[in-house]
């Protein structure tokens, strides 16, 4: 492009029912001041959309054609004919906290999504739907039930549950261990080696959505993240892909990355940097890196949580680091953290599979990370007095 800064867009179906919707930045990003996307795509894209049947495992198949546009301030042109097909899918999201109920609520618009949750808010997604609020505002019509069903034969399971319920949940998905696509999205390490154990084809994924649970049936989506998809075992690119495109088409943008270790370990340096401070302050994201005195530990948290990353051989970057908190900090400003929204409820929070990360691998590489560590025993104590049970009850298999 000879005029003015270079820009590329995929413009699908889907882009455009995503857009308001939830939120987000249109999917692909590109910096073109002034030039006005929804206008611009509006006149020259062109799509159709039909459903077709696949006669093998009679599920719907959404077809979607597209032009791919590139253009500039002054110009726009077709660069290519694209199609995708995106299939209709069966997902179980076993762990309807705030997370799972977000990513169940937008997947079922599109395919056939039942949540595994708490009794309360189950029986509210059935008499009302999921409501959810904020970035994205939408009510939701997933399949709900506190146990998982007889019938399910999900192509895929995201395990949403708290870390420290990760090997019990995996008891319940048991049944689904050879044949779906078990994707973890949970804070913490440790998650995707317990559902390898048992699962043959397993995703690890980070994402930083800022969701906080309203009560029950209701979410609001505080602050829009990323999400980051990698093999962990039996999936090739193809699969990923496949996920990607199918989070892409209900308006959740999503990358996939050939290192996903480096990617835990830097979703955990935020987390470690994040969680602890907001859940003791009592403060949501925001106000914690727009505090002085806050911001400081904050940072001097996440440099010692990133020479333990490295250690680890994480390739990981002190100042990228310290630039991703912060941005995911001011992105999710009105959300309260995880582990907030569990002291606020009462609940076991997830310091150990978080700052317990740090400090257990800090210590076998003789780092000294005295912050992680005090804060590491102050939401343990804080903890101590809620209930320390696992939220899955293995006897009956049920959240
Ligand atoms: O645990 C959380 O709350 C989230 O992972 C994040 C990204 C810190 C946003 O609040």
């Amino acid at each position: 492009m000879k005029n003015g800064k270079r820009v590329r867009r995929d413009e699908s179906p889907s882009d455009m029912s995503s857009r308001g919707l939830a939120g987000q930045a249109p999917i692909s990003s590109f910096s073109c001041p002034s030039f006005s996307w929804p206008l611009l795509s509006s006149l020259f894209s062109v799509y159709t959309k039909g459903v077709l049947k696949v006669a093998k495992r009679q599920k719907n198949v959404y077809f979607a054609i597209y032009i791919k546009t590139e253009g500039c301030e002054t110009h726009i042109e077709t660069v290519l004919e694209c199609a995708r097909i995106t299939q209709f899918v069966e997902v179980l999201v076993f762990g309807a906290g705030a997370i799972g109920s977000f990513f169940g609520a937008l997947l079922s618009q599109r395919h056939d999504v039942t949540l595994i949750g708490r009794a309360e808010h189950i029986s509210a997604i059935k008499s009302r739907g999921l409501r959810v609020r904020g970035k994205t505002a939408i009510i939701a019509k997933p399949h709900a039930a506190i146990r998982v069903p007889r019938t399910a034969s999900p192509d895929f399971v995201f395990v949403t549950t708290k870390s420290y319920d990760t090997a019990n949940a995996i008891l319940a998905l048991r049944p689904f261990a050879d044949r779906a696509i078990f994707v973890t999205l949970q804070n913490g390490l440790g998650n995707a080696e317990t559902i390898a154990k048992t699962a043959r084809r397993v995703v690890a994924g980070t994402t930083t959505h800022g969701v906080t649970f309203v009560g029950p049936g209701e979410i609001r989506h505080a602050g829009i993240g990323e999400t980051v998809l990698g093999a962990w075992s039996g999936v090739d690119e193809s699969d990923l892909v496949r996920l990607r495109d199918l989070l892409a088409d209900v308006g959740i943008v999503a990358s996939v990355t050939s290192d996903i270790r480096t990617e835990l370990w830097s979703k955990l340096v935020v987390n470690t940097s994040i969680n602890p401070i907001a859940a003791l302050a009592e403060l949501p994201n925001g106000r914690i890196v727009r505090d002085k005195h806050l911001l400081a530990v904050v940072e001097m948290v996440c440099r010692e949580a990133t020479e333990v990353a490295k250690a680890e051989g994480a390739r990981v970057d002190q100042e990228e680091l310290r630039h991703r908190t912060l941005l995911v900090a001011k992105r999710t400003a009105a959300n309260r953290a995880s582990m907030l929204q569990d002291l606020d409820r009462h609940h076991r929070t997830e310091i150990d599979a978080i700052t317990g990360s740090i400090v257990r691998a800090a210590k076998r590489h003789r780092i000294p990370v005295p912050l992680n560590a005090a804060l590491y025993a102050l939401v343990r104590a804080r903890e101590t007095e809620f209930r320390p049970t696992s939220a899955v009850n293995v006897r009956d298999q049920s959240l």
